[in-house]
C-alpha cells in the first residue's frame, strides 16, 4: 500500500519538516509529531478529530531523557520506569515549563513513555526532538495494531505509516498517575494491575470518568466498531435471544458452531488473556467489516490483562 513504508530516514525528515508520520509501538500504532512544533502538534489533533481538551502521550528514547520533559519524579515512579521502560507504561508527571501546553490540553502535568519497539527506539534516537503519538485512529474508532489499519484510516491525509509490523501487546500503555506520590491506574493496559502491584504495593484504579477528572481521556465510548457490540455472560443465551441478527461472537477460548452465528472470532484458543489482549482489536477490525448486525463479545475473567480487555469492551459497547 502506497503511504506504508519501512524507511527510517524519511520519516526522520518528515518530522522534522513538522508534518506527522505513523509509528509502531509494541502497544499500538501512534499518529506522531514533534512536541515543539505547534503546527505539528495542532495537525495531530485535526487529523485524529480529537478534542483538544484531551492531551498527548509525549514518546522519548530512554529513562536520561526524562529529566528534559518532567520536573519532578516520585519514588515509585522512578521504581516503576526501571522495572517496565521500554515498555507498555505511561507515567503521568509534573511537567517541565518546555513542554507546550497544547501537548498537555493545557494541564501541569505531562504522560510520557518509552515504547519498546526497535524501529521506533532508533526513530527516538536519531530524532532531535520527542514526539507526541496518541493512538492512531479516528476519535472513537478502533484502535490501529497493523500498518493497514493505519492505512485504512487515513490514506488521504497522512504522508507516511513506518512500518514495524504487528503490535506484539495490541492494546495500549498502562497509565498510571500520581496523588500524594502514591500511583494511581488512570487507564487500565497492556500491563496488568497484578505486574504494577509486584513492584510498588497496592494500587488505586481510578479508570472512569467520574472517578477521575484528571484522567480526560477516559470517555465512556472509545475503542468502537461501527457494528453493535454487547457483553455477554452467558453466550448460548444471547445467541438464542437475538436469533434475528446476524451475529459475530468474539469468545475468549471457545468457538459456537451453533446455526446461529455468522462469524466466529476466538482470541486464545489455550485460554491466554496475553494472547487474547494481542489479537483483540484485530478481531474487532475484521469483525466490523463483515456486515453483521451483531457482536456478541464474552464477558473476560477480571483478571491480569482479562482486566484490560473488559475495559475496552466495555467502552465499546457503550
Ligand atoms: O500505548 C499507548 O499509550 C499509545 C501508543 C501510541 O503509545 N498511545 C495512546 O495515546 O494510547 P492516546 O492519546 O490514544 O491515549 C492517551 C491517554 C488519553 O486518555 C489521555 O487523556 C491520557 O492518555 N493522558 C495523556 N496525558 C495525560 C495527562 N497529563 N494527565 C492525564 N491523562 C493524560
Ligand atoms: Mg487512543
Amino acid at each position: 500500500m502506497g503511504i506504508i513504508s519501512n524507511d527510517i530516514s524519511r520519516a526522520i525528515e518528515i518530522l522534522t519538516k513538522g508534518e506527522l508520520v505513523a509509528i509502531p509501538t509494541e502497544t499500538v500504532y501512534g499518529l506522531a509529531g514533534n512536541i515543539f512544533n505547534e503546527d505539528a502538534v495542532r495537525k495531530i489533533f485535526e487529523t485524529k478529530g480529537r478534542p483538544a481538551f484531551n492531551p498527548l502521550i509525549v514518546h522519548i528514547p530512554s529513562i536520561e531523557e526524562l529529566n528534559k520533559v518532567v520536573s519532578y519524579i516520585p519514588e515509585k515512579a522512578k521504581q516503576l520506569a526501571n522495572a517496565f521502560w521500554p515498555g507498555s507504561l505511561t507515567l503521568v508527571l509534573p511537567k517541565k515549563s518546555s513542554i507546550p501546553d497544547l501537548v498537555t490540553a493545557g494541564k501541569s502535568t505531562v504522560g510520557v513513555r518509552i515504547p519498546n519497539h526497535p524501529i521506533t527506539l532508533e526513530l527516538l534516537r536519531r530524532l532531535e526532538f520527542p514526539v507526541a503519538a496518541p493512538s492512531a485512529n479516528p476519535f472513537n474508532r478502533i484502535s490501529p495494531t497493523r500498518p493497514g489499519h493505519v492505512a485504512d484510516y487515513f490514506e488521504d491525509s497522512l504522508e507516511m505509516v513506518l512500518d514495524g509490523g504487528v503490535c506484539q501487546k495490541g492494546v495500549e500503555s498502562t497509565i498510571i498517575g500520581f496523588e500524594n506520590d502514591n500511583p494511581v491506574v488512570y487507564r487500565l493496559g497492556a500491563i496488568s494491575v497484578e505486574d504494577i502491584q509486584s513492584v510498588v504495593g497496592t494500587v488505586e484504579i481510578k479508570n472512569k470518568k467520574e472517578q477521575n477528572p484528571e484522567a480526560p481521556g477516559m470517555l465512556l465510548k472509545h475503542y468502537s466498531p461501527r457494528t453493535k457490540i454487547i457483553i455477554s455472560e452467558s453466550i448460548p443465551a444471547d445467541l438464542k435471544a437475538y436469533d434475528r441478527e446476524k451475529i459475530g461472537v468474539l469468545s475468549f477460548s471457545k468457538t459456537y458452531n451453533e446455526a446461529l452465528v455468522k462469524v466466529n472470532s476466538t482470541l486464545s484458543p489455550s485460554g491466554n488473556l496475553e494472547e487474547a489482549a494481542a489479537n483483540l482489536y484485530q478481531a474487532l477490525h475484521d469483525l466490523d467489516s463483515q456486515n453483521l448486525t451483531l457482536i456478541v463479545a464474552e464477558k473476560f475473567p477480571e483478571e491480569g490483562l482479562g482486566k484490560t480487555i473488559n475495559d475496552r469492551l466495555q467502552r465499546a459497547a457503550s
